[in-house]
């Protein structure tokens, strides 16, 4: 891989996704947020009244993923989360996706010189020679009550009960599936940020990068 990489993995709700934004606006890189891609496939999957348990389907569905859908304001939402996390285990799924995520880290848009990709395999899988690799964790506790004052904030109504158990449920899927499962990369490095704000998250993670590439 020719061009500058910054992986960036972890569990949901861990604040990958605010960290990789502010990472991608303040080094100038190209920025995707790999869920979407899951999540779009999902989407379409239910709106086609098909079952997340059904490969074929959803592998179709990602084969003829449209960039266009990755913007879908309905993508947030836990039904989308919880059904993306069922057709990201099917094999065949990751491999059609797999394609898309490495066109955009070979080629970044709007001819940046590199790309900031986050989701739960950049690190071992997508780009394994990523310049730098982060990956963003925080206590399950924590990732549950950010998820669901998000859902609240966004005007949804939800019991804090259900989004802890759903985002356990979620967690053991992205860990336990065969193939691609969540896990840090061994030359990944880990930050925790369940004390941590936002902004001290980013701070170390730009002290990471320019440590490991000078960059800053
Ligand atoms: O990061 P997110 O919550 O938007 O991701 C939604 C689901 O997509 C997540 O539960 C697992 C799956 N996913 C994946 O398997 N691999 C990725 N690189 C990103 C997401």
């Amino acid at each position: 891989m020719s061009h500058f990489v910054i992986a960036v993995d972890g569990p949901a709700a861990a604040g990958k996704g605010t960290l990789s934004r502010r990472l991608a606006a303040a080094l100038d890189l190209a920025y995707l947020d790999t869920g979407c891609l899951y999540r779009a496939v999902a989407a379409r999957l239910l709106e086609a009244g098909g079952d997340p348990a059904d490969a074929e389907q959803a592998a179709a569905i990602a084969a003829q993923l449209d960039p266009a859908d990755l913007d879908r304001d309905d993508l947030r939402s836990e039904a989308a989360g919880a059904a993306a996390s069922r057709v990201s285990a099917h094999p065949a799924v990751r491999t059609a996706l797999l394609d898309f995520q490495h066109r955009f880290a070979d080629n970044p848009p709007g001819g940046r010189a590199g790309a900031v990709l986050d989701g739960r395999d950049i690190g071992t899988v997508v780009c394994p020679d990523a310049s730098v690799k982060l990956f963003v964790t925080a206590s399950a506790e924590a990732r549950a009550r950010r998820r669901y004052e998000e859902l609240l904030a966004r005007g949804d109504k939800v019991i804090y009960a259900e989004v802890q158990a759903e985002m356990k449920a979620r967690d053991a899927r992205d860990r336990d599936r065969d193939v691609a499962p969540l896990r840090a990369a061994d030359d990944a490095v880990t930050l925790d940020s369940t004390d941590l704000s936002a902004e001290a998250v980013f701070q170390a993670a730009l002290e990471i990068i320019a440590e490991k590439t000078g960059r800053s």
